[in-house]
């Protein structure tokens, strides 16, 4: 198994990616830690991978709280001892249009997709420069690499990706790695909106040279790479998991021009 004998925590690990991503972990042996703001959705999650045979706790945690995300982890490791791997995967939308946007709203989006993140980092470094190991994956997104529009929710992605880049060159001498994904439209909760819009899905999906949407496992194995000991020499990547959507808009261009 490729995670064995490690200590995760996954934040937002009760839906979509983070959730997809707990259980894959636990498939490979982890012991996870399923950091989540809704208590029962992390609990169902928690409970669905013991009785596949794995381990897990759920931790109710809202992650843009800076002492809830220290005793996350302080939690972690008095139920396992370490921890090995953070995925800061919490998040949700915010609204579209930098016009729309008001000063609360703004800083919602840099609480939760920045902010949060760094509460994560700061503190389960100190424990994984102590262990000289540590992997820590950032969930960004493809808006954060171009504009394409969630002006405070892609500010904060691109901040992300900073942080990752500075942390992969400041720690990397500790052996803690740290890399970022960049997910494109993914089936979760936070895009629900295409499940019941299946005309907006398909051109959506068709957007992604690929010629779908991904699935949360689609990411869950990229988390995996990266936290897995086949990724030792990585970091300070930042990896679109995406159907290619990142790489140019050639299907959005054949939209507005018609034809190949
Ligand atoms: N789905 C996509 O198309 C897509 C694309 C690019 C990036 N992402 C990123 O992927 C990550 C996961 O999103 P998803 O698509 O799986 O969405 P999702 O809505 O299915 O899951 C997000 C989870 O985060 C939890 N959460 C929200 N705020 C929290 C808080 N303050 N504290 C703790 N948990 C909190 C939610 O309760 C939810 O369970 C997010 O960072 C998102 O920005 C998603």
């Amino acid at each position: 198994m490729r995670l064995d004998g490690k200590v995760a925590i996954i934040t937002g690990a009760g839906s979509g990616i983070g959730k997809a991503t707990a259980e894959r972990f636990a498939r490979e042996g982890a012991t996870v830690m399923v950091a989540e703001l809704d208590g029962e959705r992390g609990e169902d999650v928690a409970k669905t991978i013991n009785a596949g045979g794995g381990k897990a706790l759920a931790l109710q945690v809202d992650v843009t709280d800076s002492a809830a995300v220290n005793d996350m982890v302080s939690q972690t490791i008095a139920s396992f001892g370490r921890v090995d791997i953070l995925v800061n995967n919490a998040g949700a939308s915010f609204k579209q249009d930098l016009l729309e946007i008001d000063d609360a709203d703004w800083q919602a989006s840099l609480d939760l997709i920045l902010t949060a993140p760094f509460y994560g980092c700061r503190a389960v470094l100190p424990g994984m420069i102590r262990q000289g190991s540590g992997s820590i994956i950032n969930i960004s997104s493809v808006r954060g690499l171009s504009g394409t529009g969630e002006e405070g929710y892609s500010a904060a992605k691109a901040g992300l990706i900073n942080l990752t880049l500075n942390m992969a060159v400041r720690y990397g001498k500790h052996g803690v790695r740290t890399n970022a994904i960049c997910p494109g439209t993914v089936k979760t909760g936070l895009t629900g909106g295409l499940e019941s819009a299946p005309d907006v899905a398909r051109t959506v999906a068709q957007r992604h040279p690929l010629g779908r949407l991904g699935e949360p496992e689609d990411v869950a194995w990229g988390c995996l790479y990266l936290a897995s000991d086949e990724a030792a020499w990585v970091t300070g990547a930042v990896l679109p998991i995406d159907g290619g959507l990142i790489a140019g808009p050639l299907a959005m261009m054949k939209e507005f021009a018609g034809g190949n």
